[in-house]
């Protein structure tokens, strides 16, 4: 692909890409919008470097690209002034309930998954704290033709609220606010029932649509079945080849494309890592 108004540097074969010398916190002109957001569908995530933005500058930047999911959705910590964005700030002292550990593509378990994300890098730790990205097209297309035919038509239910269920997050359920809100969250937004194969239809391209952070099961399938076929589908995801690790500087921010990706963030850091993260809502995934 070629682009006019940006500078896209490609970093993996499979995925990912950084731009430099844009600067986001301007109004952008059409044709340089519509080159971003044609760079986002086809690298997955491209990260924009040495970004000065203003929590207004970011939520603007994110209306350019649609509707912005409802803050109430998501769990995490905002300031009140701007709802908008999920604060995600941790160190050894606070480590990340949700976002590290596992594979997890941002808010599959709803029934209008987030189409994409902007993540804004204001403190980074001096090591660690990388995020990963897989492509899940890449992923799909490097399965077998008996594989495809077999996941050809299936349907996974999706638990968003999963990673904070009480076996896994028994903090969360000491007193009965921490209960009654992820009670009341579960009732809300899950479980959601999705293609396992999705298509994106900014690029008609099919990836899987499945993550081991909120997939639970395949509809129509017995459980061991379903979730042997589960835990090969997560493991092919995690292929390297499919993969691009970004180490973040401050003032990264990044755009990706959550029907076709899955990310996880590591938490192999100490220090303060903050980050400004505001989500895009999405449509009903298809076939
Ligand atoms: C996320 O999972 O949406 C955030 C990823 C990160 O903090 O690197």
């Amino acid at each position: 692909m070629t682009y006019e108004t940006i500078d896209v540097q490609e970093m993996s074969p499979a995925c990912g890409a950084i731009v430099e010398g844009t600067d986001l916190s301007q109004e952008l002109t059409n044709r340089q919008f519509d080159e971003i957001y044609d760079a986002v569908v086809d690298r997955v995530v491209v990260v924009f470097r040495d970004q000065e933005l203003t929590p207004e500058d970011h939520i603007a930047l994110s209306r350019r690209f649609g509707e912005v999911q409802p803050s109430a959705v998501s769990a995490f910590e905002k300031d009140e002034s701007f709802p908008e964005i999920d604060i995600l700030e941790y160190d050894a002292d606070n480590p990340p309930h949700v976002t590290r550990d596992l594979w997890h593509t941002d808010f599959a378990g709803t029934e209008k998954p987030s189409w994409g994300t902007l993540l804004y890098a204001r403190d980074i730790p001096p090591g660690g704290g990388d995020t990963i990205w897989v492509n899940s097209v890449a992923a799909y297309e490097a399965l077998s033709d008996r594989m495809k035919a077999h996941i050809e038509g299936l349907w996974a239910y999706h638990d968003s609220y999963r990673p904070y269920g009480e076996h896994v997050r028994p903090e969360m359920y000491e007193g009965d606010k921490g209960t009654d809100y992820i009670r009341d969250k579960r009732a809300q937004y899950t479980p959601a029932l999705h293609p396992v194969v999705r298509t994106n239809p900014d690029s008609g391209k099919r990836g899987l649509f499945v993550n081991e952070s909120m997939t639970t099961h395949i509809q129509g399938m017995d459980r061991r079945e379903s979730d042997y076929l589960l835990r090969y589908l997560f493991d092919h995801l995690r292929t390297p080849e499919f993969q691009y690790r970004h180490k973040w500087r401050a003032n990264d921010l990044a755009i990706w494309d959550n029907r076709t990706s899955l990310h996880y963030a590591l938490f192999d850091y100490a220090d303060h890592r903050l980050m400004h993260r505001i989500i895009m809502q999405g449509d009903v995934p298809r076939a």
